[in-house]
């Protein structure tokens, strides 16, 4: 087994930024991964695993999954409640999930799969975790909604003010759209401004304003914009590639004094996993100081997974103001806008830019973000994602190289992607490139080997701290024998 304790992976909370991890292409990459333990005694182990998935196969069936998702597509468009879970772009159907637990998932057929989508992001520390679920329990007997303050909102916004560096204020709301909408106003009303800079394939939520060349969703269903968004809504959205300073320093030039703010995901999810060129975000900081712009980072992916205090921790570059979801509601309904205390003074009350919620700062979803993040603080945390996801993604690459196909990737801490491409990926021209059809028929034999990615090559993949050793052992077990039959 890997412990925490094992090598010393040269990322942690405060280890500054580590270009060399970062290159797509994995064979310029250090093979740190050759220093873990226990790495070649796992063959005998691989090898009894094998037949074990052997008979796996023979039971795979999908049948009450199917029967389920046939009638939910009468009752919801699509099936679904959100589009990629329709798995459009990889065919067949979903499978409809019974339960969850750590690493795990059981769907309604009782097929177990190592989970590599984690709800999409929000189980950092493995589904279903007992200690958050025993407090969950415990706030539940006081209610489930007060609709009026309550501590636990004071505890949450200690914890995510204490570790995130741009955070001074934060305004809790119900989901990372909700929080990007909310940070877009701000945005607007502080600076006076209309003009926003986003980057092709970032994806900020479902707001008007965002859906122009969104990333992953939209994507994945071959939609280039979505109806229904009025050309007012994103006449003031200008884009540009991702990792392309030239560009937005020209789109400066062009729109003098009327650019409130550039918004990007600091590492890409919503391309696939991309992450940003040594010097790009420190060249946008400097852009947008220069210009009286502001520097928003959307962190709903990227806070606490790429480090405790996200991706601005780790790449130490602090922006204005931070959006941030997923992680801090522990698997249940948040998003969170933060930023200057003299630019998050203008929200209301405290301010004239008006903006409100219901449900938001439910004692539930609090709780499960502050034992979430408690769980995150402990020490060896980010190490341990750092060498699973590691030793995963090099997995994955190699078996892909091995059997002939062109393949690249990379992660950071527990995000990682990979491309049927030769790489390098830059932006999301580079990542259409890769062949999506062959992704497809690597996905469906990855499912029925018991593995379950995001059903999209335009997504991240996550890991958790309740994936062990043996799931990443299996899980390349499992993508050797699907790349030698592709
Ligand atoms: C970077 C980023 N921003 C915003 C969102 C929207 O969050 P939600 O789905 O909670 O509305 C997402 C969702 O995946 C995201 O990845």
């Amino acid at each position: 087994m890997m412990t925490t304790a094992a090598a010393s992976t040269g990322i942690g909370l405060t280890s500054p930024w580590n270009p060399t991890k970062l290159i797509n292409n994995f064979d310029k990459q250090r093979p740190k991964w050759m220093n873990l333990p226990n790495q070649s005694s796992s063959s005998s182990r691989v090898t009894k695993m094998a037949a074990s998935v052997d008979e796996k196969l023979k039971t795979f069936t999908l049948q009450k999954s199917e029967e389920a998702f046939n009638k939910a597509k009468e009752l919801m468009p699509g099936g679904v409640n959100s589009p990629v879970r329709a798995f459009k772009s990889v065919g067949g159907q979903p499978i409809v999930i019974d339960s969850v637990k750590g690493s795990h998932m059981t769907d309604i057929d009782g097929n177990v799969y190592i989970d590599y989508v984690g709800s999409w992001g929000p189980a950092i520390i493995g589904h279903a975790d007992d200690k958050v679920l025993a407090a969950l329990a415990e706030t539940m007997k006081k209610g489930t909604s007060f609709g009026a303050p309550c501590l636990l909102e004071n505890v949450l916004a200690e914890m995510v003010i204490s570790a995130v560096p741009s955070i001074e204020m934060v305004r809790f709301v119900n989901s990372g759209t909700e929080a990007c909408m909310g940070v877009l106003r701000l945005a607007r009303a502080f600076t006076g401004r209309q003009k926003i800079i986003k980057f092709e394939g970032c994806y900020h939520g479902h707001a008007d304003a965002f859906l122009v060349k969104a990333g992953s969703g939209v994507a994945t269903l071959g939609l280039p914009d979505s109806p229904g968004v009025p050309k007012a809504a994103t006449s003031e959205t200008l884009t540009s590639p991702y990792n392309d300073i030239a560009t937005v320093q020209s789109l400066f030039e062009a729109n003098k004094g009327e650019i409130a703010a550039v918004i990007l995901e600091p590492v890409v999810g919503n391309s696939g996993f991309i992450p940003p060129q040594p010097d790009f975000l420190n060249a946008l900081r400097k852009i947008t100081k220069e210009n009286d712009a502001l520097l928003i980072f959307d962190e709903v992916m990227t806070g606490f997974r790429i480090s405790y205090g996200g991706a601005q921790e780790y790449f130490g570059i602090t922006p204005d103001l931070t959006t941030l979801g997923k992680i801090i509601g522990g698997g249940l309904p948040v998003g969170a806008y933060g930023g200057r205390r003299d630019i998050m003074e203008m929200v209301a009350p405290a301010g004239p830019m008006y903006q409100a919620g219901t449900l938001s700062g439910n004692p539930l979803a609090m709780t499960a973000g502050i034992h979430t993040l408690k769980r995150l603080m402990e020490p060896g945390t980010y190490e341990y994602l750092d060498e699973i996801t590691s030793e995963l993604t090099q997995g994955i690459l190699n078996a892909g190289k091995k059997s002939g196909h062109t393949i690249c990737g990379g992660y950071i801490s527990g995000m990682f992607g990979f491309f049927f491409t030769d790489g390098p990926v830059y932006n999301f021209e580079d990542a259409k490139k890769s062949d999506t059809t062959k992704f497809a028929r690597f996905y469906r034999g990855m499912l029925e080997e018991g593995v379950y990615f995001a059903p999209s090559q335009f997504e991240a993949g996550f890991t958790s701290l309740a994936h062990s050793s043996v799931d990443i052992e299996q899980t390349i077990a499992a993508a050797e024998r699907v790349l030698r039959r592709l």
